[in-house]
């Protein structure tokens, strides 16, 4: 079978006791980048891991790293993820007023900017921005905690995005996250998504490498 979709398995849902031996399982799978999510408490109502866990990851991990920040002022810590060696780094448009300036904060330092929006903000919100990033995820949950059900109406803000790609002539990679298994892969790769971020269907899977060689090829 043909490799059709990229798959950045979030090491939210990894055991945390045996974090180098789950991102070694990553390594040796054929995950396209690795998703880290960033939690604060207040932007979101969980708190996940911070830079010494982060610092660990990057350390152990071969595979291109994808921070997605829920935090307020995320702009205050960029360069701490840019010197700890993240690649693609993702800020909700709820949390960053000067949008503009944290995207070009985020390339200058040498990553791969990306913005998300929640399952409430509007896909037309990104306009401005969509020629300036590489990269947009669309949550298909509520943010903050891993195991919740997809949110139909994400599938629709997916063509929105895709229609908007091509009116503004931008070339942005789109992004989901949130909810996936190997049911809904095809139709939303068919509605438009390119990367599938998956935490509990990849970890509680009886062999989680087939399970990403699966997500990767549906
Ligand atoms: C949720 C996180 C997700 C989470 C997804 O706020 O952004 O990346 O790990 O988990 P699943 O795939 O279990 O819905
Ligand atoms: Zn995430």
């Amino acid at each position: 079978m043909e490799k059709k979709n990229m798959v950045a398995p979030s090491v939210l849902s990894a055991d945390f006791g045996n974090l180098d031996r789950d991102i070694e399982m990553l390594n040796e799978s054929c995950c396209d980048w690795i998703h880290l999510d960033i939690m604060d408490g207040v932007f979101v109502p969980n708190i996940s891991i911070g830079f010494p866990v982060v610092k660990s990851i990057v350390k152990v991990a071969r595979k291109t790293l994808d921070a997605h920040l829920m935090i307020i002022e995320p702009w205050k810590y960029i360069k701490r993820f840019a010197d700890l060696g993240i690649h693609c780094l993702s800020v909700h448009y709820e949390t960053c007023p000067q949008l503009h300036d944290t995207i070009a904060q985020i390339r200058s330092l040498g990553m791969k900017p990306g913005v998300v929006i929640n399952p409430d903000t509007e896909v037309e919100v990104l306009r401005p921005f969509v020629k300036e990033v590489d990269y947009v995820l669309i949550m298909s949950v509520y943010p903050g905690f891993g195991g919740q059900s997809f949110i139909p109406h994400s599938v629709d803000k997916v063509m929105e995005l895709r229609k908007m790609r091509k009116e503004v002539g931008a070339n942005f990679l789109i992004e989901i996250d949130g909810g996936i298994n190997l049911d809904n892969i095809t139709m939303l790769r068919t509605a438009g998504v390119d990367i599938f971020v998956a935490g509990n269907t990849v970890f509680t899977a009886e062999d989680p490498k087939e399970c990403i060689r699966m997500m990767s090829e549906l």
